[in-house]
């Protein structure tokens, strides 16, 4: 009998996996009272905010709206620069233009893959008006750095979360550390829809309130707009399903942690580099990402794994600053972004899978090394 092929991330397999209680949520939702907004959606909202430890969840449609929305309702617009990376999804700098800001972007750390600090720093200018820390992969960012440089430069501190449900900084889940965070629950991430959506979280009432009206346009009451906004609200399927799938999140981030181990183990005398682990954080393996030596060997293991049904992914091809679209966009030395595009391959990783098909992944990577398991 033929293998299936194995994906980078498999949301069809967290249906399968789920199918009773999300076909139940979906159910819930056609038959009740609200086919917008309403008790599902603040269900969610209040659930998942609390889960992150923050005070106020904003559902929206996706992680993109959330980083836009966030930037508005901290006033960030036209003429304010916005520091984040080049390494990331173009998401985190469309988001930034949709804003009307001004993106500036800065390396990341080679251990991290996140914002190096120091580099953000360099970037400084009086026009700058917050920094976007993209937790990638699962990493926290560098907090205890960035805490105190937006602190000292009165900048906003946001949190891209949308690879980093459930990781932890110091022993707390991120989210809660920036003025406010955005998350995306795209379909892959570690908590995923089935479809669109995203949430902000907040502790700061203001902020949350101005977000609640800027997501229905500029409303406190129907009708009535105090403000210029978007209609950008979470659909309340989504939410139910969601609401469904957040009581397995904390499970399924142990199980994700639990095949990270597995292929450290079963790789780490290879001439490849595994993902790091600050001492203070704890990953959420949004995705495992290793680093071969160079592009020729990255691309013909993914080509080996390929031929055998293993769906590697790139995370991410292409810096954002070497795209046609951001020609000309303000970034400062791009030394390892730049390797890491060349360099990064993604192994699948999801909580679905079993062992034997983290074993089958290790013993295809080890065939193309020539190395005995
Ligand atoms: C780091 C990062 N930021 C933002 C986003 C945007 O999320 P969405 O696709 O829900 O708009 C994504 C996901 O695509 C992401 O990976």
């Amino acid at each position: 009998m033929p293998v299936a092929p194995l994906l980078t991330s498999d949301p069809r397999a967290a249906y399968r996996a789920l199918a009773h209680e999300i076909d139940a949520a979906i159910r819930g939702v056609l038959e009740g009272p609200s086919y917008v907004l309403g008790e599902a959606v603040a269900r969610f909202e209040h659930d998942f905010a609390a889960y992150c430890g923050a005070r106020h969840g904003i559902g929206v449609n996706n992680g993109t709206d959330a980083i836009h929305l966030a930037l508005r309702a901290l006033g960030v617009g036209p003429g304010d620069e916005v520091i984040t990376v080049s390494h990331t999804a173009v998401a985190t700098v469309a988001a930034i233009d949709m804003a009307g800001a001004i993106p500036v972007l800065a390396d990341v750390d080679a251990l991290t893959r996140t914002i190096d600090p120091r580099a953000a720093e360099a970037l400084l200018t009086p026009r700058t008006k917050a920094v976007i820390a993209v937790h990638l992969y699962g990493h926290p960012a560098d907090l205890g750095a960035l805490i105190p440089l937006c602190e000292k430069h009165d900048l906003a501190l946001i949190e891209d979360c949308a690879q980093a449900h459930a990781a932890e900084w110091n022993g707390r889940r991120v989210g809660s550390f920036g003025r406010v965070a955005a998350f995306s629950f795209y379909p892959t991430k570690n908590l995923g829809a089935i479809g669109d959506a995203g949430m902000v979280i907040t502790s700061d009432e203001a902020v949350a309130e101005r977000l609640r009206q800027l997501r229905q346009y500029g409303w406190r009451t129907p009708q009535h707009s105090e403000l210029r906004g978007w209609n950008s609200r979470l659909d309340p399927m989504q939410a139910a399903i969601l609401s469904a799938k957040l009581k397995h999140l904390t499970a399924q981030t142990s199980r994700r942690r639990a095949i990270a181990a597995r292929y450290g183990e079963g790789l780490g005398d290879l001439p490849l580099t595994l993902p790091s682990v600050a001492s203070d954080c704890a990953h959420a393996y949004h995705l495992f990402v290793i680093e071969l030596a160079d592009q020729a060997v990255r691309d013909a293991l993914r080509a080996h794994l390929a031929a055998s049904g293993i769906m590697a992914g790139i995370h991410y091809p292409e810096p954002v600053h070497l795209q046609p679209a951001y020609t000309g966009i303000a970034h400062g030395p791009m030394t390892v972004s730049e390797r890491l595009a060349r360099t990064v391959l993604s192994l699948p990783l999801y909580p679905e899978m079993t062992d034997a098909d983290a074993d089958r992944v290790i013993g295809e990577v080890r065939a193309y090394f020539n190395a005995p398991a």
